[in-house]
């Protein structure tokens, strides 16, 4: 006996060591990595691009940590060509990144200008070169500094029909080749930051009598931007529903920052303020869009400061996505705050939960933290929060859209130390375990996950003082990309999962479309109970063809391939 279970122990540690293998995610799972137009593209002034309220922001002394500014970034608009071979050199499937409004309408409508509309044409079409599907996110924050002159930006609803336009006029010129549209990226941050606290862009804000920020109303202006940016969701989804999916068969989502939020005890008013907690983040945004309605939690506490959906704007909204994007990265404890001296403190919407959130249970920390103080490290949140959706929201279509830690850029540190970051591979093997036991145990409907970052970037307030990337920017150098060890570990991944599915192709099992069939999720709306995750046309992809070669598979003529924050 004591052999056997000894046999037994090295089996169950082999299986351990092997444990996480992009193999064992379902087939046609997408792998693949995420950045953002103003994060990375640099070059400001070039191309016509019109200022942004990004360009505005970080001109006002205070906001950013470094005193940086984008100007610059990681250059990636020169640099797009070298970072599509960095992207295929680790394996991945997809390259998520975002159109810059003010590239394409340097003003925010009208005419598109040609040099925008080149440079994500030679983009896109550089990734498909390589066997790299596109996941385009239209508004990741960089909103063009002539609307919110002309009409106050996402404060009027004005701006969901130039929304609209920009949405449909990239599916227009794009769409032949993008197959994976992302409306808007995380919205619940873009409000609170920007319109509550008023540390992100345009910066409004009137918390403690508006010492930070000379206009807004930190009460108000976050619900009516939430408001205005659903109503351009829903928009930018039947533009493309009605004139484009049929040619085009590629689909729409949005990508939606949610932390887990874990009751500190299992006591009811924490275990409800824990749910409450979830109403305010990914609740504001996803039930409305499945079911029509804000959740009644913020009905309730928020009052008649939260807009109302009109019976046809509600019917336009619900059921208007194709699948749901998760930007998660953390997970905190919550308890219900009895005494809402906060509420007194702040009048603003973030308090409106009425809760108090926490990374300590009983003087214990929830997990280690990253460089960022905000980024606990707490893998089993997202085995929770995908069960979260599953269950709430009858598993719809998921894809992780961003999921990634950071280092500290420390001049003083040593490269050699600096790229070997075993804690971020400990961190993302953690995440994806939970991630496979949620799709294998619970049945969550999961078809993606998406690194942040490809690169070292320049990371909003933090500046360039933290470090997100698989790739290692030498800012002394001429901005150097060298990979950390995490670009190893998810090479070595990657080449085994390419393997199994050439070798299910060959016996002719697999299908390069899933259909996904959401419990439930018909019921929310007009859309249909039958969703195409991976898109019904396929670009050719002559490097897969390539890599099977190489392998030494050569009677596989054609692969029909299948098909990721920030503060
Ligand atoms: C954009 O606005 C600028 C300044 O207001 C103006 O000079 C320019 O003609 C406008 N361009 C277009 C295409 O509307
Ligand atoms: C910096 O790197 C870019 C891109 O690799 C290259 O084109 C350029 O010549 C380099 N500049 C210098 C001064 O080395
Ligand atoms: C893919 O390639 C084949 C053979 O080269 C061609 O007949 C077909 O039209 C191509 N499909 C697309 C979508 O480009």
């Amino acid at each position: 006996m004591g052999v056997l279970t000894l046999v037994h122990i090295l089996v169950s540690f082999a299986a351990c060591a092997e444990a996480l293998r992009r193999a064992d995610f379902p087939q046609g799972f997408v792998f693949g990595t995420a950045s953002s137009a103003y994060q990375y593209e640099g070059a400001v002034n070039e191309g016509q691009r019109g200022p942004t309220i990004w360009d505005t922001l970080t001109r006002r002394p205070g906001r950013v940590i470094d005193f940086s500014n984008a100007d610059v970034a990681v250059d990636h608009y020169h640099r797009y060509k070298e970072d599509v071979d960095l992207i295929k050199d680790i394996g991945m499937d997809a390259y998520r990144f975002s159109i810059s409004w003010s590239r394409i309408f340097p003003n925010g409508t009208g005419e598109p200008n040609e040099e925008g509309l080149n440079y994500y044409n030679s983009l896109i079409d550089v990734l498909l070169d390589k066997g790299i599907q596109p996941y385009v996110t239209l508004f990741h924050w960089d909103l063009p500094q002539a609307l919110e002159d002309r009409y106050g930006g996402w404060l009027n609803s004005q701006i969901v029909n130039d929304f609209v336009h920009f949405a449909s006029t990239c599916f227009k010129e794009f769409g032949d080749r993008v197959k994976h549209w992302i409306t808007f990226n995380e919205p619940h941050n873009f409000a609170i930051d920007g319109y509550d606290f008023g540390i992100q862009a345009p910066g409004r804000c009137s918390i403690l009598s508006h010492i930070f920020c000379r206009e807004g109303k930190s009460s108000t202006e976050p619900y009516v931007v939430a408001h205005n940016i659903l109503l351009a969701h829903a928009g930018a989804f039947h533009s493309y529903k009605q004139h484009f999916k049929k040619e085009q068969g590629g689909i729409v989502g949005i990508a939606l920052d949610s932390k887990w939020y874990e009751p500190l005890s299992d006591v009811d008013e924490d275990t409800e303020a824990a749910a409450r907690a979830m109403d305010f983040e990914l609740g504001w945004f996803l039930d409305p869009l499945m079911f029509g309605h804000y959740p009644p939690s913020m009905q309730k506490l928020a009052g008649d400061r939260l807009p109302q959906f009109s019976t046809q704007a509600s019917k336009l909204v619900s059921g208007s996505l194709d699948f749901v994007g998760i930007n998660h990265y953390t997970t905190l404890y919550v308890r219900n705050d009895r005494m809402r001296i906060r509420k007194l403190v702040m009048n603003d919407a973030s308090t409106d939960a009425v809760i108090i959130p926490t990374a300590y249970r009983h003087g214990k920390k929830i997990g280690d933290t990253a460089a960022s103080g905000w980024l606990h490290i707490v893998p089993w949140g997202m085995f929770k929060l995908m069960k979260h959706i599953k269950e709430k929201y009858g598993n719809p279509p998921v894809i992780i859209t961003e999921n990634g830690m950071d280092d500290a850029n420390n001049r003083f540190s040593r490269l050699e130390n600096d790229l070997q970051d075993d804690k971020r591979i400990q961190y993302h093997n953690d995440y994806m375990s939970n991630l496979l036991d949620a799709i294998r145990k619970e049945g969550c409907n999961v078809h993606g996950y998406f690194v942040w970052s490809l690169l070292d970037n320049w990371e909003w307030n933090s500046g360039y003082t933290k470090r997100f990337g698989l790739y290692y920017i030498d800012y002394n150098n001429n901005l150097t990309r060298i990979p950390k060890a995490s670009v190893e570990w998810f090479r070595q991944k990657s080449t085994r999962m390419r393997l199994q599915r050439h070798i299910l192709y060959v016996h002719g099992t697999t299908n390069a479309e899933i259909s996904v069939k959401g419990k439930g999720f018909a019921a929310s709306g007009a859309s249909s109970a039958s969703l195409q995750l991976t898109p019904s046309t396929q670009p050719n992809d002559s490097t897969e063809e390539k890599t099977a070669q190489e392998e030494g598979m050569e009677n596989v003529e054609t692969e029909a391939r299948d098909g990721e924050k920030g503060r």
